[in-house]
């Protein structure tokens, strides 16, 4: 995907009026819910590709070029993630891909840090499953606007009005649909456009490759041609009336309610309802706060954070390449930009987009986009970049790990490959590692999901060349403590373990909550805080 320029004309923007016409969001869902499908639409109703089946088949070249992303062509799942760059109506659209796999929600965290908006893709059939609730649960500590996309409207699926209770009812998000369907599920005509109340009349087009023919339909003309289909989404229509479902801008920037679009993704039925929202509803990016809570102006100097890193992407080129989203300024590839923390500097020679293994070079790029930094090994997750006056913008914080396992190399021989290996996977944040500092030296390595624990022996063993040996510990929970608490937790026994984190932070690990709930009621006084309030305070 080659990068969109800037305004035509060749006259240098202020970057506020870049940053107004960009939407930098995410999409959200279930696996299989259709968010591949949905993003290859947005490409085809973008005029980026010409034909729907092209990310499929940039997939298929992507993965035969790597053998990290080997693992992800054997267990199907996606662990990497990829930043799309495309131009509709005149605004220049970053979507950012999110792995689609529960173990991985830490990463997807980080790149929700990155966006503004997130779409939220739910299949019909299933309505609101485990994987979105947990995605949207990040959504919220973030208070993002959220778009919903009901996918799969050609085939049976739950009713949609009873589909809409079960966002209310789980997600706690006040739904208010913008379209709805016409036709039962399965035979699935169009969409009431409720700002208009006109029906919009879909025709496929084969396989879905090319963008739907719409036709409008005034209410009339509706009623004469799609008769009880019309009557019925009429009187939907009308219970959503009565109920005040409507949107309502505000209440949807502060990710109280949620615009709903229905479609098909596979069809292209209701595709370019949603991808117009995108462009006229989801903000554009506006000031960030440093993290002292001031807001770096759109027009101040360049500066933006690290929010994702990833290594030997190609296996021909040991790389390293750091994930930046602009946040203020013009980025200029070649600039020589200060490094926070370190305060060194550090030159963007080789600045790229970041699509999959796919490269492209990046010349110029405003608040909102998302450069690539190719060796990149000094950056880590949470850094800022800037330019002129310093800056810092707050730290990306970890997800609370469930699991946790004792970690020594197979082979002591290979001691020096295992902890390079280590070293960098921490800093790419594939597993968070903690030591004890008292006792066993080898490392415990703490996740959220089991897969991470298969990607960190995996690229361990591949990159590296060093084959790990793992002992899962019996603990289910982490807390932070201090030096007081600490000590008092070990003389209770061996129950509890206490462990530090490279950034000096103390955890004690538990084996059940109700150990700790009977400590915490027994010693109110200790400090045992949940890591997940750390994650949600510190959120921008
Ligand atoms: P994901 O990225 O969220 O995991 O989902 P993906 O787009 O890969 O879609 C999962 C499956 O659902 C795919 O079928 C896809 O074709 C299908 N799908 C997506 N959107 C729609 C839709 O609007 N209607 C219908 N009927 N199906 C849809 P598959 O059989 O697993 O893959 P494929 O062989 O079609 O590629």
């Amino acid at each position: 995907m080659s990068p969109v320029g800037e305004t035509t004309g060749g006259e240098r923007e202020l970057p506020s009026a870049e940053a107004a016409r960009r939407r930098t969001f995410a999409i959200i869902s279930h696996p299989d819910a259709g968010k591949t499908t949905l993003t290859e639409k947005f490409l085809l109703y973008a005029g980026a590709v010409a034909e729907a089946g092209a990310v499929k088949a940039r997939g298929n070249r992507r993965r035969a070029t790597s053998d990290w992303m080997a693992m992800e062509q054997e267990r199907g799942i996606s662990v990497t993630s990829t930043v799309l760059q495309f131009s509709y109506r005149d605004h220049v659209v970053n979507l950012l891909d999110t792995p689609g796999h529960r173990d991985f929600s830490e990463d997807t965290y980080r790149v929700l840090a990155a966006a503004d908006a997130a779409i939220m893709v739910l299949d019909v059939a299933k309505g609101v499953e485990a994987q979105t609730l947990k995605l949207f649960e990040v959504c919220r500590a973030r208070s993002m606007p959220v778009l919903t996309f009901l996918n799969k409207c050609d085939r049976p699926g739950k009713d949609p009005l009873a589909l809409l209770d079960e966002i209310e009812d789980q997600i706690g998000l006040r739904p208010t649909p913008v379209t709805w369907p016409v036709g039962v599920l399965g035979d699935f005509r169009g969409v009431v456009d409720r700002r208009s109340g006109e029906m919009v009349r879909f025709s496929r087009t084969a396989h879905g490759a090319r963008v739907a023919v719409e036709e409008r339909l005034d209410a009339a003309q509706a009623a004469r041609e799609e008769g009880d289909a019309w009557a019925q989404a009429v009187e939907e229509v009308g219970l959503l009336d009565a109920v005040g479902a409507d949107f309502e801008e505000k209440s949807f920037l502060a990710g109280e309610t949620s615009p709903v679009f229905v479609g098909s993704a596979l069809t292209n039925f209701g595709v370019r309802h949603l991808l117009d929202a995108v462009v006229d509803h989801a903000p554009a990016p506006g000031p960030r706060p440093d993290a002292e809570g001031r807001e770096r102006g759109l027009d101040a100097a360049f500066s933006g954070f690290v929010f994702k890193i990833q290594s030997n992407m190609d296996p021909a080129h040991r790389d390293h390449l750091a994930f930046v989203r602009v946040c203020s300024g013009r980025f200029e590839r070649g600039m020589t930009v200060s490094h926070e923390p370190s305060g060194r500097p550090f030159t963007t020679k080789y600045a790229t987009s970041v699509f999959g293994a796919e490269r492209d070079t990046i010349d110029v790029a405003y608040p909102g986009d998302v450069v690539g930094l190719v060796n990149a090994s000094d950056l880590r997750i949470g850094d800022t970049l800037y330019a002129e006056g310093p800056v810092r913008f707050p730290p990306i914080p970890s997800f609370a790990p469930e699991l946790f396992a004792q970690a020594r190399p197979s082979d002591t021989g290979r001691h020096k490959q295992f902890r390079r290996g280590l070293e960098q996977l921490e800093q790419e944040g594939v597993v968070q590692v903690l030591y004890d500092p008292d006792g066993d030296r080898s490392p415990v390595l703490a996740a959220v999901g089991r897969m991470q624990f298969e990607v960190f022996s995996y690229r361990l063993a591949h990159e590296f060349g060093a084959s790990v040996e793992l002992s899962p510990t019996p603990h289910t929970l982490a807390r932070r403590t201090d030096e007081a608490t600490a000590a008092e937790l070990r003389r209770t026994g061996s129950r509890v373990r206490i462990l530090v984190r490279r950034d000096g932070a103390l955890l004690a690990l538990f084996e059940s909550p109700y150990w700790l709930a009977r400590l915490q009621s027994d010693h109110p006084d200790w400090c045992l805080e949940p890591v997940l309030e750390e994650m949600a305070g510190s959120s921008s």
